[in-house]
């Protein structure tokens, strides 16, 4: 019996060493230097199980600001959807500085790492609130709103056009979960031909009046701190995400982590977060809180290549 316990454990040992390096999951994109992962083993765990599991049973979440959109391009910062909204078309001088003036004042708090999200929320409720009350009082017109983002500089991360055009061949849900304007977002994408079918958005509404003006904002208010809220009503009506319970979760506010919250019964959720600004002060805690962290990336090419791997199995 003895001479054989070596025989019998040996071979089992060799098959696991096959069967790691079969299904080692071979994304070359993960070891680029922008990437970061507390627990490798674990991303690759959840990439395979979530591609044994097929594409129909996955779904994709992300925030738009700042993780659809880029951060910058050449050194210059590009508008989130509530800036592309900075446009003479829309809103006066006297608006526009009211507004910088309150980004000055709250962007920095939004991503202080020093300060904890009890300390955040009201400020931010603030902030959103100030800031929708402006608009409110320009009277915006909603048939301005597509020459505004023509004339904005928006812009999609590179890649964007693989990312929604694959989801929606795929026939894979893209949940857009936004504090940022949804007019404005649904315009962005339709402008550039990828507000496709399976792309489904949870923002903040205009509400205009009977002749297209401004009056309100709909429904309750989605600042970066509570995307949980909301998620849970909304998201259990839409018949496209039953049954796919495993998710892609793309954020760049460790607010957007929630976003996944309202999903019945998730199974594998995969993390990703663009760490786009104030880099050393946050990456410990990026690091701590998303599966995968993306350095002052401005492509789309990892959650690409984390699609193409999951939807690749069968
Ligand atoms: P997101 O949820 O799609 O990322 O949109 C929220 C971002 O919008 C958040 O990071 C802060 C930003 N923001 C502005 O840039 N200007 C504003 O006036 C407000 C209220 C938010
Ligand atoms: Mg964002």
């Amino acid at each position: 019996m003895i001479y054989h316990i070596p025989w019998m454990y040996m071979p089992v040992r060799t098959v696991l060493a096959m069967w790691n390096q079969l299904t080692k999951t071979e994304i070359p994109e993960l070891a680029r230097s922008s990437v970061l992962m507390r627990e490798r083993s674990r991303v690759e765990e959840t990439l395979q199980a979530m591609q044994r599991a097929g594409t129909e049973r996955l779904q994709v979440i992300s925030d738009f600001d700042m993780t659809l959109t880029r951060f910058a391009h050449n050194g210059s910062r590009v508008p989130t959807t509530h800036n592309i909204l900075d446009n003479r078309l829309l809103i006066s001088e006297a608006c526009t500085r009211k507004i910088r003036q309150l980004l000055n004042t709250y962007y920095p708090i939004e991503i202080d790492a020093g300060r904890t999200v009890e300390e955040k929320l009201p400020l931010m409720v603030k902030w959103w609130t100030s800031v929708h009350d402006l608009l409110i009082d320009q009277n915006i017109r909603k048939d301005m709103l597509s020459q505004a983002v023509r004339e904005s500089n928006a812009m999609l991360r590179d890649g964007y056009k693989v990312f929604f055009d694959s989801l929606a061949e795929r026939q894979v849900p893209l949940l857009i979960f936004s504090a940022g304007v949804g007019d404005v977002l649904e315009e962005v994408m339709r402008q550039k031909l990828v507000f496709h079918p399976n792309v489904h958005v949870i923002s903040n509404y205009m509400d205009f009046d009977h002749t297209g003006v401004l009056r309100a904002f709909k429904g309750p208010l989605i600042h970066t701190f509570n995307k949980q809220e909301g998620s849970v009503q909304q998201v259990v009506h839409l018949k496209q995400l039953e049954g796919r319970p495993n998710v892609l979760l793309l954020g760049d506010s460790l607010g957007d982590l929630t976003m996944a919250d309202g999903v019945t019964q998730p199974q594998n959720v995969l993390t990703v977060g663009f760490l786009n600004d104030q880099v050393e002060e946050r990456k410990e805690s990026y690091i701590n809180a998303f599966d995968i962290v993306l350095v002052r990336d401005e492509t789309l090419d990892v959650p690409n290549a984390l699609l193409s791997y999951i939807t690749s199995g069968k």
